[in-house]
């Protein structure tokens, strides 16, 4: 059956989501929570075939974050395991349909095996063009911010650049997030409200969208819904209605 895609009106350009509530799935079904994070694979591929289809040019994933090392051992390299199985079945696929794979954070700080295979679907799917899908990795975003501060910092002592030059473009082209327009809408699942240190200066005017439903249970209808709602915001960017932005 075609995709009607969501309705009339544009798409947001770029969408990032918090991948959460799996190990809360899984607990509801009493399974290992890994089970959870397992199902939710199923999740991102129909989301980004529903971005790939709609024409929804960026989306960012919001994978693993710095402050998810704390979980128990147990969790995290189940969540390590399950990163290169999710790259390796699905990258042939990503690759055929044009999808540019990207990651941000500090994502070659993971171990060995996870950063090479990152580094390699973003080497396999550098000219796509489709969508780009960025991956949120060992990503916080205080710590990102901290490491534009300090690559600018680094190039200044260096002789590359005088403090006054210092503005918000050069920061940004600093962060990980470099080259990608700022996120449109923001969605997290799971019912929980509020950012978890993503993309903190990233999402200064970005539309948040709430969700009740668990990431594994996130199919292409919420991502509709979330669109749908944001396309009744109203953004102004601290200009008035009236002035048409
Ligand atoms: C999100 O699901 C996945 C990661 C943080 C890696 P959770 O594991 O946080 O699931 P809940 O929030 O415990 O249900
Ligand atoms: C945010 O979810 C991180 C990811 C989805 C990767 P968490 O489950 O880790 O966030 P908190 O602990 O509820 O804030
Ligand atoms: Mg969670």
């Amino acid at each position: 059956m075609p995709d009607p895609g969501p309705g009339v009106g544009p798409v947001p350009e770029h969408v990032a989501i918090i991948m959460d509530g799996n190990g809360r799935w899984a607990q509801r079904r009493g399974l290992p929570r890994v089970a959870g994070h397992r199902a939710g694979a199923e999740s991102i591929r129909d989301v980004i075939k529903a971005c790939r289809a709609w024409g929804i040019r960026y989306l960012t994933l919001y994978a693993f974050s710095t402050e998810n090392w704390s979980r128990p051992l147990e969790e995290v390299s189940a969540l390590m395991d399950l990163l290169v199985e999710y790259l390796d079945r699905e990258l042939p696929e990503l690759k055929r349909e044009g999808v540019q794979i990207r990651a941000i954070g500090r994502w070659r700080d993971l171990p060995e095996r996870q950063s090479r295979k990152v580094q390699a679907a973003i080497e396999a799917t550098r000219a796509n063009d489709k969508l780009v899908v960025a991956f949120a990795l060992n990503y916080g975003g205080r710590g990102d911010i901290v490491d534009a501060c300090r690559a600018l910092a680094e190039e200044a002592a260096a002789g590359g650049g005088r403090p006054e030059d210092i503005d918000e473009e050069s920061f940004r082209a600093r962060l990980s997030t470099a080259g990608m327009p700022y996120p449109d809408l923001l969605i997290r699942p799971s019912g929980e409200l509020r950012i978890s240190n993503f993309l903190l200066w990233e999402m200064a005017y970005t539309e948040f969208r709430f969700d009740q439903v668990l990431w594994p249970d996130f199919r292409r209808e919420h991502l509709r819904a979330a669109i749908d709602d944001f396309r009744n915001r109203r953004r102004t960017f601290g200009a008035l209605p009236e002035q048409g932005r």
